[in-house]
C-alpha cells in the first residue's frame, strides 16, 4: 500500500528514487511522483500510472536530496493532484506517505488559511510542518511536532528547501533505512522496504515505530519528541539477484518456480526456535491461527494439518475478523499470525487486539525486521527471499510447510516430518519442468475465455479450493468460487452451465472418492472436469498430475493452481505482477 523512498547522497537523486520506485511498485502503482530539493526551489514531477510504463519521467535537477512515492489510492480518486508528494502552500516543503490519517479532517478545519491542492489526507502533513516552521520552528522539529498531532499508521518523509536535511518518521507502517557502503560513505537511503535500494547497500536500520531519522551527512535517530534513541545498522542477506527477474518475463512465474528450492528453505530452521514454538502451541489453552487473503488460507490448511498430525484443535480466523473474538482469548491463549509482509494492517490489528489480553503471539513472516515480527513474542521466518509480484506463490507453499513442521514438531516427531517433507521438497523440484508447464499453459488456453470457474476440495484441500479461487480472481480477473465438495448440492451447483471449467482437487485420502462423485455430479450438469490429482480418472475431462504426497497435497496441488492463474491471465493480456486495484502489501484496515 503505498512505497516511499528517500535519497541523501552524492549521486543524482531523482536517479536513485526513480529506480527505487520502480522496485517499489508492487506496493502501490496507481500513481508515483518524484521531488528533487534544488536551489533555490524543489521540482516536482508527477503522474497517474505505473513509473516504469513511463520512458520520460520529465527532467529534475541534478541534486542529492530527493524523495518519491508509488501510490495506491486510499483517500482520493486516482489524480495527478492526489499523487505524492504533497506541498505546502508556498510549495517549499513536499512530503510523501504511506499509511492513513485518521484525524485529517479535524486537522484540515484548524488550517484554515492554508490552501490545500488535494483530496489527500497526506497534504495535511506538509501543511502542520508550514505552519510550525511559520510558528519559529526548524525544520526538524517542525516535523516531530506535526507527527505528534497524527492519529493512524504513517510513514512519511519529508524535505525542505531551507534545510539539507530529510526527515523520516514511522508509527505503524514499515520505513527501513539503508546507510551506505564504505565506497559511499556519507549516502543514505530511507524507504518502504529493502529492495528499493538493495543494489547500493545490504546495510539497513529497522526503524521502530515512534522513531524519526534525521539523515544529512550522518544520521541521528531520536523519537517524536526529539529524545535520543540508537539504532545500529544490521547486514541483510538478500542478494540484489534475488530482487530481479533474472531473464524471467514476471516475478510471478519466477517465483513460481522458485518453489523447487523455497520449500527446503522454509523446512530449514533452527531446531530451537521450532521447538519453542510448538512447545507455546502445546502449553497454551487455545491457538489461533491468523492471516489475511492467502494467508489466512495457509491458516485453515494449517488447522486441517494440526488435527491430522497432533491431534490438534486450532482456530483460524481472518485477520479482520479476529477482534470480533476478544471475549475468547485469555493469558492463555496464543495466536500465531501468517504474512508474507508482515506489514497487513488487519493482521497488525489482531496483534494489537490479542496483546491487550495478555496473548502471546508468534509469528510466520517472510520479511526480516517486519511489524508482525518486531511486535512478537517469537517469530519464523520463510526465508524464501523478496516475493515482489502481487500474488503470493513462493511464501504461501513455504508457509504450509512450516505449519506442517510444527503439527510434527506439536506432536513430538519432529524427525519423521523433516524427513517427509524434505521428500515433498524434491517432488516439487522433479514437477516443476517445461513439460509441465506446456500441460498447464494448454488447460490456459482452453479456460481463458470462460468468465465463471469453480473448484472443489475436502478436507485439507478445502481451503486449497478456496486459495485457488483468490489465485483466479486476482491476476486473471476470472469470476472463480471455490466450494467444499459437499456444499455443491446445496446451492452452488446450480450455476453449473454446459462446458464451465471445474476444477477438483483431489488427494489420496480418506475424502477422494466423495471428491470423485462431487466432480461426476457436476460433469453429469454439463461442466468440464479438471482434475489436479496424482492419478488419472475417467471423470477428468483434463488431467494435470501432482506427485502423490500423503498429507502433503495442499503443497503440491496449490501449484498447479498457480501455474494456472499465470497462464490464463498472459492468454486474457493482464499484467500478473500488477493486478488492477491490488497492492502487496495492504497496510490499511
Ligand atoms: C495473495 O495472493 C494476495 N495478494 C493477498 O491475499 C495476501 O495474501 C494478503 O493480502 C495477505 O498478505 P500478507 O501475507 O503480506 O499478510
Amino acid at each position: 500500500m503505498c512505497g516511499i523512498i528517500g535519497y541523501v547522497g552524492n549521486r543524482n537523486g531523482s536517479d536513485v528514487v526513480i529506480n527505487g520506485l520502480k522496485k517499489l511498485e508492487y506496493r502501490g502503482y496507481d500513481s508515483w511522483g518524484v521531488a528533487v530539493k534544488g536551489n533555490p526551489s524543489i521540482s516536482i514531477q508527477k503522474q497517474v500510472g505505473k513509473i516504469s510504463d513511463f520512458k520520460d519521467v520529465g527532467s529534475f535537477p541534478s541534486d542529492g536530496i530527493a524523495i518519491g512515492h508509488t501510490r495506491w489510492a486510499t483517500n482520493g480518486k486516482v489524480t495527478k493532484e492526489n499523487s505524492h508528494p504533497h506541498t505546502c502552500c508556498t510549495g517549499k516543503i513536499a512530503v510523501v506517505h504511506n499509511g492513513i490519517i485518521e484525524n485529517y479532517q479535524e486537522l484540515k478545519k484548524e488550517l484554515v488559511s492554508h490552501t490545500f491542492s488535494s483530496e489527500t489526507d497526506t497534504e495535511i502533513i506538509s501543511h502542520l510542518i508550514e505552519e510550525n516552521m511559520d510558528s519559529g520552528l526548524g525544520f526538524e522539529d517542525s516535523v516531530r511536532a506535526a507527527i505528534t498531532r497524527l492519529d493512524g499508521r504513517f510513514a512519511v518523509v519529508a524535505v525542505c528547501t531551507s534545510s539539507d536535511k530529510v526527515v523520516a518518521a514511522r508509527k505503524g507502517s514499515p520505513l527501513v533505512i539503508g546507510v551506505g557502503d564504505c565506497a559511499h560513505e556519507g549516502e543514505f537511503f530511507v524507504a518502504s522496504d529493502i529492495p528499493a535500494f538493495l543494489e547500493y547497500t545490504n546495510k539497513v536500520v529497522f526503524l521502530e515505530d515512534g522513531d524519526v531519522a534525521i539523515i544529512h551527512d550522518g544520521i541521528r535517530y531520536s523519537d517524536f519528541y526529539g529524545k535520543r534513541v540508537e539504532r545500529l545498522p544490521t547486514e541483510i542477506s538478500w542478494g540484489v539477484e534475488q530482487a530481479e527477474l533474472n531473464g524471467h518475463e514476471h516475478y510471478m512465474i519466477k517465483e513460481i518456480l522458485e518453489q523447487k528450492d523455497t520449500i527446503r528453505m522454509a523446512i530449514t530452521q533452527e531446531e530451537d526456535r521450532i521447538m519453542r514454538v510448538a512447545d507455546m502451541i502445546n502449553r497454551s489453552f487455545g491457538t489461533f491461527f491468523i492471516g489475511c487473503g492467502t494467508a489466512g488460507k495457509v491458516g485453515s490448511i494449517g488447522s486441517y494439518l494440526f488435527s491430522s498430525i497432533a491431534g490438534k484443535h486450532v482456530n483460524c480466523v481472518v485477520g479482520s475478523e479476529f477482534p470480533n473474538y476478544h471475549d475468547f482469548l485469555t493469558d492463555k491463549t496464543l495466536i500465531v499470525c501468517i504474512s508474507q509482509s508482515g506489514e497487513t494492517a488487519d493482521t497488525l490489528e489482531a496483534i494489537e487486539v490479542a496483546k491487550k489480553k495478555g496473548c502471546k503471539v508468534v509469528s510466520i513472516v517472510n520479511v526480516m525486521g517486519s511489524t508482525m515480527m518486531r511486535m512478537s513474542d517469537d517469530y519464523i521466518m520463510c526465508n524464501s527471499g523478496p516475493e515482489k509480484a502481487v500474488c503470493s506463490t513462493k511464501v504461501t507453499t513455504a508457509q504450509i510447510a512450516i505449519l506442517m513442521k510444527l503439527a510434527y514438531a506439536c506432536a513430538g516427531r519432529l524427525d519423521e516430518g523433516n524427513r517427509f517433507l524434505s521428500s515433498v521438497s524434491t517432488k516439487v523440484e522433479i514437477m516443476l519442468d517445461d513439460k509441465y508447464l506446456e500441460n498447464v499453459q494448454f488447460l490456459a488456453k482452453r479456460i481463458a475465455g470462460h468468465e465463471s470457474m469453480y473448484i472443489i476440495g475436502r478436507s485439507h484441500n478445502y481451503p486449497v479450493a478456496l486459495e485457488g479461487a483468490i489465485k483466479m480472481q486476482e491476476v486473471p480477473y476470472i469470476h472463480a468460487e471455490g466450494f467444499a465438495g459437499g456444499e455443491l448440492k446445496h446451492g452452488p451447483i446450480a450455476l453449473i452451465q454446459n462446458g464451465t471449467p471445474c476444477i477438483a482437487l483431489v488427494a489420496n485420502d480418506d475424502v477422494k472418492k466423495d471428491t470423485i462423485i462431487n466432480a461426476l455430479e457436476i460433469k453429469s450438469r454439463g461442466g468440464f472436469i479438471i482434475g489436479i490429482a496424482p492419478e488419472n480418472n475417467e471423470v477428468f475431462d483434463f488431467w494435470v498430475p501432482v506427485p502423490d504426497v500423503g498429507l502433503a497435497s495442499p503443497i503440491v496441488n496449490i501449484i498447479p493452481m498457480q501455474l494456472l492463474s499465470y497462464f490464463t491471465a498472459l492468454e486474457r493480456k493482464c499484467d500478473p505482477d500488477k493486478p488492477r486495484n491490488l497492492a502487496k502489501s495492504v497496510t490499511v484496515k
